[in-house]
């Protein structure tokens, strides 16, 4: 980008597509997680009342799975720029894994909650978990069986969107890496930077659903778009 130069804050936004070298599956398209499991079955409140056992394994299987998997060069590359950056920066991730703070990030915010996560319904508070919940293990805290993930399920807010709104406000780059543009609030993000203010870049694999509303969008696999943009970045700035 040729007025890169001029970027202080940066908004990232991050997707499925960033984990998908490193073995996680992303969500739509062929082979998606969402072709091999109904979204209603697994991923909604009401899924969860009508019928536990089912989401807990679903959760308890994504959770062993994860804690296999390793951080490729875009986690790496976004940890480094995390580093070096010296204005503000927030990436904003969809991802319920942990790959970005296993590469080394800290500035990472998880809208959709995560899967080591879990949460206690009844006393709300949250605990680091890497087991699975099937057995309804106790809340550390309270003592009841009222864990389930930490996922924001498709009907429910997602997190912190106050914080995310806040760094857009003063964001002079917003740039989305790996996502289809399918899922709202988070699709929607392009188009509030770009009132605001914000240059707009789409980094994925093939044109999304929100590609019209970025400035530019470069076409390829993360782990080769994402380090070529970061030394770009940091070159510049
Ligand atoms: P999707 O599965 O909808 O989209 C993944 C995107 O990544 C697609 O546009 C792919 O083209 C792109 N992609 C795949 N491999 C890539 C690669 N190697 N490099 C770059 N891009 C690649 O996943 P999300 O957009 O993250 O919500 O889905 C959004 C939300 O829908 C998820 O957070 C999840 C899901 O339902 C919840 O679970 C709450």
């Amino acid at each position: 980008m040729a007025v890169m130069a001029s970027i202080r804050n940066i908004v990232i936004l991050t997707g499925a597509g960033i984990s998908a070298e490193s073995g996680i599956d992303t969500f739509r398209g062929g082979g998606g997680l969402w072709e091999q499991h109904r979204v209603e079955d697994v991923a909604t409140p009401e899924a969860f009342a009508r019928d536990p056992d089912l989401v807990l394994r679903f959760y308890d299987m994504r959770r062993a799975a994860i804690q296999t998997k390793e951080p490729n060069p875009a986690h790496t590359a976004l940890a480094r720029l995390d580093r070096e950056w010296p204005g503000e920066l927030l990436i904003v991730t969809q991802n319920v894994d942990d790959l970005h703070e296993r590469g080394g990030a800290r500035r990472v915010l998880h809208m959709h909650g995560e899967h080591l996560n879990a949460w206690c319904t009844a006393c709300d508070r949250r605990h680091r978990w890497t087991a699975p919940l099937i057995a309804r293990p106790p809340c550390p805290a309270c003592g009841s069986s009222a864990l389930r993930p930490d996922i924001v399920w498709f009907g429910e807010m997602p997190y912190r969107m106050d914080e995310i709104y806040g760094a857009l406000r003063g964001a002079d780059l917003f740039v989305s890496i790996g996502t289809s543009g399918a899922v709202y609030p988070a699709a929607g993000l392009v188009r509030n930077a770009r009132e605001l203010g914000a240059q707009t870049l789409e980094l994925n694999l093939e044109r999304s659903q929100g590609s019209a509303w970025f400035a530019e969008t470069r076409l390829g696999p993360a782990s080769e778009l994402v380090p070529a943009w970061v030394e770009e970045v940091l070159g510049a700035g």
